[in-house]
């Protein structure tokens, strides 16, 4: 299973829900990087990507998206829609990014900063340096 979700604290009373996320306190990392995506048309597949070092957490804040898992060996559809559930995404995962809901904002937390010299974006090549 390539799938890790973490379930984040909900304090909620009456005026509402939030969540509080803490670097190598509820995720396993240190946050160098904060980005999100919104406005994301629903026929567009976004990532198609893994990486060699980067690990992140995707949330998806509001609506809801698809995200494709692949190894190299298996592959996983995950739904992400909950606002308190993070998505773990290690290295060396191939990743898609997929029906965007219309409202859907997907945050993602980085263990780096950008640098593209990270990325495999050559689906053969990621199969290659497994
Ligand atoms: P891109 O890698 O195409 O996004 P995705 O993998 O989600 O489809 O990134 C889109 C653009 O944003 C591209 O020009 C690189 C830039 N970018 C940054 O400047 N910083 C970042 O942290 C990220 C993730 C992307």
């Amino acid at each position: 299973m390539i799938e890790r979700k973490f379930e984040f604290e909900e304090h909620g009373d009456s005026r509402g829900t939030l969540v509080s996320i803490e670097q190598l306190n509820n995720i396993p990392f240190e946050i160098k990087r904060v980005y999100y995506m919104y406005g994301t048309n629903e026929n567009v597949v976004r990532g198609k990507h893994s990486h060699k070092n980067l690990k992140q957490i995707l949330i998806c804040i509001s609506g809801s998206c698809k995200i494709l898992l692949d190894n190299g060996k298996e592959k996983e559809e995950v739904l992400l829609y909950k606002k308190n559930e993070g998505l773990y995404i290690g290295n060396n995962i191939w990743r898609e990014m997929f029906d965007f809901s219309e409202e859907a904002v997907l945050l993602v937390l980085a263990s780096e900063y950008y640098n593209e010299n990270d990325y495999i974006r050559d689906y053969e090549m990621f199969i290659n340096t497994l």
